[in-house]
């Protein structure tokens, strides 16, 4: 027998997958105990696929962070994508774990699970207790079956086999790996993209949606690899503890909230942008607030590190770094 558990990372090249391999390898995980694929030699659509690669390779854990994922807007034009998609990956992916032998899992949602107004801070417990925000329910649902499927396997299966499958919720995420696209991107890659170009042009202005008042809540991609790791390799005797058989998700935020026009600031600030920042208060704002309640985690033994400006230089490095030459 190994030392090592052999670890699956299902969506490696993608910003949470490529940081739970950072910090798999950081934690001194022997990298020939990672086992990858990329989308172009393993589909995890493609069931039979799925099945053949579990059994060739039968790992002892998996991170689930292959996820079909996008911003309103490709949450609105795309909804048939996003809600067929994750239910088949992550359907494929667990049921082919449980098969062969895979006896931890950690599956990754979004915040996005929780009804779209709930008290604030969303604790785990208000999952299912309201209507969701209507433009990305069909990937909520995915995500909500998601940890309903490992709740159920766990109570089917978790005593006879010996499986313990576990989910965690982030917050909004950012860092070294993500997507810049112009119309697909969430708000903090969108804004690094929009003061990056204004600095270049040398443009006197930038203007932001709406009025700057909303509060959000970001976590550095890093941060949420590590407590990805922290979750997965916790004692089950803790982790029953904070949870329920069927309210067994941790959420993972870093605790507190900022405006947008915080974070456009800050963001600036990082850039070297100097120029003014304008809002447009005829754009939607989305809900007033939106803060995660970490304390179960918080209880579990893990806190966020890094700090959002430290966290947004490392996020801009790496946007230079990709697409710095081509402006
Ligand atoms: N980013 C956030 O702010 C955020 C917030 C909360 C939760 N999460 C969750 O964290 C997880 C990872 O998100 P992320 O931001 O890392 O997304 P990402 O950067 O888009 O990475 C997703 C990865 O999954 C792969 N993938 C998608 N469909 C696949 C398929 N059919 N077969 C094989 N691979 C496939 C993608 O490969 P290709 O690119 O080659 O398709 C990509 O490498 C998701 O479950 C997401 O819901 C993210």
């Amino acid at each position: 027998m190994t030392a090592f558990p052999k670890i699956y990372v299902a969506g490696h090249r993608g910003m949470v997958g490529s940081a739970v391999v950072r910090q798999l390898l950081a934690q001194g995980h022997p990298e020939e105990f990672i086992v990858t694929r990329t989308h172009a030699e393993l589909d995890l659509i493609d069931q039979a696929a799925v099945r053949v690669f579990f059994a060739a390779e039968r790992p002892d854990q998996v991170y689930l962070a292959a996820a079909k994922v996008g911003g309103i807007h490709a949450n609105n034009t795309y909804p048939a994508d996003f809600i067929y998609q994750n239910l088949m990956i992550q359907t494929n992916i667990v049921d082919a774990a449980f098969r062969n032998g895979a006896k931890k899992l950690l599956f990754l949602g979004s915040s996005c699970i929780y009804p779209k107004f709930t008290p604030q801070p969303m604790g785990e417990e208000t999952l299912l207790t309201g209507t969701l925000e209507p433009t990305n329910e069909p990937y909520a649902i995915a995500k909500i079956a998601g940890i309903k499927l490992c709740e159920s396997y766990n109570r089917q299966f978790g005593h006879s086999d010996g499986i313990d499958y576990r989910s965690v919720m982030p917050t909004n995420l950012y860092g070294p790996g993500d997507n810049y696209h112009p119309e697909n991107s969430h708000v903090i890659p969108a804004l690094i993209r929009r003061f990056h170009e204004a600095q270049v042009n040398q443009a006197p202005s930038v203007t932001i949606w709406g009025t700057g008042k909303p509060r959000r809540e970001f976590l550095y991609v890093d941060d949420m690899a590590a407590a990805s790791v922290h979750v997965m390799n916790m004692p089950q005797v803790s982790y029953r503890q904070h949870t329920q058989l069927m309210l067994s998700h941790i959420n993972v935020g870093c605790g507190h909230d900022i405006t947008i026009r915080e974070l456009a600031e800050t963001i600036a600030r990082v850039v070297g942008y100097q120029g003014d920042i304008a809002f447009d208060p005829s754009k939607p704002d989305g809900v007033p607030r939106k803060l995660m309640d970490s304390s179960r985690l918080n209880e579990l033994g893990w806190k966020a590190h890094v700090g959002l400006e430290v966290g947004l230089k490392a996020a801009y490095e790496d946007f230079l770094e990709k697409f710095g030459s081509r402006y």
